[in-house]
């Protein structure tokens, strides 16, 4: 082969077949790809040559009669059992060490909670920041623990070679190495409801000590903004946004748009107003006033959200409302008219 041939195979498993490898396994797990890949084109070409050679040379001729059919050879039938035997014990081999190595994460890797829900990914870290993009040190073991608050999803990281569903019920894990710095996507390949798409996000893999620095800044994010800031925020990575417009559409739930200091229905005819306590009472205990028109589906975000991040979407919605004069409402916050 021309070296200008053999150049572009050795760039296959970046480009051709394969997405970036940035762990420490993908390597391994490209391996066992290209052996199976390998050995099936080398049987197909195999078979269809013979195939083709046997075609030609034993087709039906005038004045030939077809010769009688072949008897049971003893020998052919060893060499067409043993052979593939060894062929499957290989392919196992292989692939069963590189299993080994993926589903059994070294002691000190770092831990990350995962938490899935229809339509995001909640990244839980051990100083209680959450984020909607997996930030990870690099060169490190991170074992990720996965959990769904709804249906399956499945995690997905295609340049590291991982990939497990996230089950409601139950906790399943992962770990991975990166071993290169920079973005790398990630998505749900479960395919979870109308929404399932809006699951794609990234990989940041940083070097260590960036990767501290950021996360100890980003686990007091909220608390640097102003509260409706941080209320918007937070709308937008913990999953309200999924549900909750902020241009008064409907979704599945209602829209945030200008409905502080409102009456609004409820499901049982009854009527509440829209004030700290009423929005505080939707976030933790959802399904005791329901919204006329609106299925009881939100998760509780009990135990999801601190208190100042509550108080920070109060103000968040406080904020969409009209003007505190239009609303003409007997509650006071007082701290309204930020903007
Ligand atoms: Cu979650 Cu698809």
């Amino acid at each position: 082969m021309p070296p200008s041939v053999i150049a572009v195979l050795a760039q296959l498993p970046d480009t051709f077949w394969m997405p970036p490898s940035a762990s420490s396994y993908s390597g391994d797990v490209d391996r066992v790809f290209y052996l199976i890949l390998w050995i099936c084109a080398l049987m197909f070409a195999l078979v269809a040559a013979l195939m083709t050679i046997f075609v030609v040379r034993y087709r039906r001729r005038e004045g030939k009669a077809p010769p009688p059919a072949p008897s049971f050879g003893t020998a052919l039938e060893i060499t067409w059992t043993v052979i593939p035997t060894l062929v499957v014990i290989v392919i196992f081999y292989f692939g069963f060490r590189t299993f080994l190595d993926m589903a059994t994460p070294p002691p000190n890797a770092y831990d990350i909670q995962v938490t899935a829900f229809k339509w995001g990914w909640a990244f839980g870290y051990p100083n209680g920041h959450v984020d909607n993009r997996l930030h990870v040190p690099l060169d490190r073991p991170v074992r990720l623990v996965l959990r769904s608050e709804d249906v399956i999803h499945s995690l997905y990281v295609p340049a590291f070679r991982v990939k497990k569903d996230v089950v409601p019920g139950r906790y399943n894990t992962i770990w991975f190495q990166a071993t290169k710095a920079g973005e790398f996507d990630l998505f749900c390949t479960e395919y979870c409801g109308t929404k399932h798409s809006d699951m794609a996000t990234v990989v940041v893999v940083q070097e260590p000590r960036e990767f501290e620095r950021w996360l100890d800044d980003a686990g007091n994010w909220a608390e640097k903004l102003p509260p409706a800031e941080a209320g918007r925020k937070l709308w937008e990575i913990r999953g309200c946004k999924q549900c909750h417009t902020l241009d008064g559409s409907s979704r599945i739930g209602p829209s945030f748009l200008a409905i502080w200091g409102k009456e609004r229905p409820l499901s049982d005819g009854s009527t509440v107003l829209v004030d700290e306590n009423y929005v505080r009472e939707s976030i933790l205990d959802p399904s005791t006033r329901i919204a006329a028109g609106y299925e009881n589906v939100m998760p509780t975000y009990r135990g999801r959200l601190k208190d100042s991040e509550i108080t920070a979407l109060i103000e968040f919605i406080k904020s969409l409302a009209p003007a505190p004069a239009e609303a003409g409402t007997p509650t006071g916050g007082g701290e309204d008219g930020q903007r």
